[in-house]
This record gives C-alpha cells, sequence and structure tokens, in this order.
C-alpha cells in the first residue's frame, strides 16, 4: 500500500537559501499567530492511535482540522500521514489489520460511533489520491456517479457547477460525453475533485493529490485548492514543503513513530517552528 516518497524537498540547491527555513511572506511576531483566535473545529482527533497488527502507525494524535482552511500534514515517509487520513473518513475499515483507539470527532459526531454509516460519511469527508481515478466512463457519469448512487437529480447544471469549481469546465464543456481516461493525468485529477464536490462535501482529504503531475499540472491544482477552501475545509497530505507552505493556512508535522511532533500556523511552522526536531526536518537534515 505504502508508495516510495522522496521525502523533504528542498530544491535544487543551486540557491543556498534553499537550505535554510522556507520562507513565508510576513515576519511578524509568531506569539499573536500562535494566539490567533479560531472558529470550532470541524473535525478533531483525540488521543488518536492506529495499530496494524502489532505495529503503532499513529501515537496519541491530538489535530483539530478548521473550517474553510487548507490544512497541510508532511513528514518523512511512512510517518503515518496517509494512515492519519484515512481514518478521517474511515477508509481504514477497508484495511483488516488496522485498529484504531482514542476519538475522532466531526462536529459533535464520533466518526467510529455505531451510528455512523461509512459510505454517506464519505461523501460527507471526500478524498481525492495520489493517482487520479477516474472511472472509465464519460466525464459527465463520473461527475453524476456519487448522485445518482444517492438517487439524487443528475442535472446538466449540477454537473457544469461541480466542474466549473474544480477549475476544469473551459477544457470539457465541448466533450462532456467522451471517456475520462481520454483526458490528461493533470485534467483527470481535477475531474476526481469535481467528483467529490458534486455530492456536496463539508471536508475534502487529499493524499498527496499532484505527487504525480508535472509541475503544469500541478500548479493548478494548487490554485485549485486555494479556491476551494472558500467553500470546503481541506486537509492535505503532500511530501512538498513549499507546495505546504504555499497553500496551507496550518500545517501538521508528523515525525516518525506515528507522532505528531508540532502543529502551528504554517507561516510559524516554516519561520519559526518549536522544536529542533521540526527545524531539522523542515531545513533538509534529515526525511
Ligand atoms: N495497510 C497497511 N498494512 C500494514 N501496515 C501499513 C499499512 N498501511 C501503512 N502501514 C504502515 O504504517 C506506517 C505508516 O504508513 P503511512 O500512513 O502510509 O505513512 P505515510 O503516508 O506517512 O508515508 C508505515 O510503517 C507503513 O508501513
Ligand atoms: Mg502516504
Amino acid at each position: 500500500m505504502s508508495e516510495p516518497d522522496p521525502g523533504p524537498q528542498t530544491g535544487s540547491g543551486e540557491n543556498s537559501e534553499e537550505t535554510s527555513l522556507i520562507e513565508t511572506e510576513v515576519t511578524a511576531d509568531t506569539t499573536e499567530t500562535r494566539q490567533a483566535s479560531r472558529a470550532d473545529p470541524v473535525v478533531e482527533s483525540r488521543d488518536l492511535s492506529v495499530y496494524y497488527g502489532d505495529d503503532q502507525a499513529l501515537n496519541d494524535v491530538n489535530l483539530a482540522i478548521h473550517e474553510q482552511e487548507v490544512t497541510a500534514i508532511i513528514g518523512p515517509s511512512g510517518c503515518g500521514k496517509s494512515t492519519f487520513l484515512r481514518c478521517l473518513n474511515r477508509m481504514n475499515d477497508l484495511v483488516e489489520s488496522a485498529r484504531v483507539e482514542g476519538d475522532l470527532l466531526l462536529r459533535d459526531t464520533n466518526l467510529y460511533g455505531d451510528d455512523v454509516d461509512p459510505v454517506a460519511l464519505r461523501r460527507q469527508i471526500g478524498m481525492v489520491f495520489q493517482h487520479p481515478n477516474p472511472f472509465p466512463k464519460t466525464i459527465y457519469d463520473n461527475v453524476a456517479y456519487g448522485l445518482r448512487v444517492q438517487n439524487k437529480a443528475v442535472t446538466d447544471d449540477v454537473i457544469e457547477q461541480a466542474l466549473r469549481r474544480a477549475a476544469i469546465w473551459d477544457e470539457v464543456k465541448d466533450q462532456l460525453h467522451t471517456s475520462a481516461l481520454d483526458l490528461s493525468g493533470g485534467q483527470q485529477q481535477r475531474l476526481c475533485i469535481a467528483r467529490a464536490i458534486a455530492v456536496d462535501p463539508e471536508v475534502i482529504l487529499m493524499d498527496e493529490p499532484a505527487s504525480a503531475l508535472d509541475p503544469i499540472a500541478t500548479s493548478k491544482i494548487e490554485d485549485l485548492i486555494e479556491e476551494l477552501a472558500e467553500d470546503y475545509t481541506v486537509v492535505i497530505v503532500t511530501h512538498n514543503m513549499q507546495q505546504a507552505a504555499r497553500i496551507s493556512d496550518r500545517t501538521a508535522v508528523f515525525l516518525t513513530g506515528g507522532e505528531l511532533a508540532e502543529y502551528d500556523d504554517t507561516q510559524t511552522i516554516f519561520e519559526n517552528p518549536e522544536s529542533e526536531r521540526v527545524e531539522d526536518y523542515i531545513t533538509g537534515k534529515f526525511g
């Protein structure tokens, strides 16, 4: 299941500045940033631990995801980033050896409560994967899929709105009834985002959504993620630290052992992290 992870990207190394902390725009007093008041969290993990058989993948993770923000999860390969993301919409239910301890809340609902239907939950908390995975159907039918499963009305207007919100409408509006598999990788990924949006989720989870794409397609996805955060709550796993610094409001740094080492405003994490281990990770001393 786990894929090779290129580790932190600290750039080409040609510019000596690239080995220092990643620059973000503001260098304000971080004390104030740390105290910035925020709305109640949408999703929250409390002492979340996950085991695969006897192996622990997450260790007492406490993390609150805030509404209409982009939260980035970074950290070296194998530190539990994907595991955390998969817990949030119960994709780990599908892994037989996985055992989850602690609490995960979607507002006031316990996500692992007996009354929660995981399939309905996955519409509310949608997911986009590293490799675009459109169905072998038309563009139109991909976007309509979730609505049809729910017996909801499929109108041309709903399809158009989802494609517009995913910033792909202009590219596909004249070929809605052709196969989604004929699209480029970047277009397929935006189509998958449109498919997730069409069922009106509250939270969109993305696991390295641009790491299989070229730089231009990546930049389109990054722009789109920032736009999506105006309407949705986005949680993105990325191994690309510049990407996290560019597009996220908050950053969680997971380190080896499945431990959440630090979580703060993105600017603070990249400019003035509290922990030396996080600073070492961000400056590329280890990966
Ligand atoms: N389905 C699985 N079965 C067993 N072990 C797994 C499974 N998925 C992940 N793991 C293990 O859990 C740890 C965390 O993996 P993962 O969440 O994929 O990390 P990351 O996304 O940060 O690279 C790793 O040691 C990995 O080998
Ligand atoms: Mg992963």
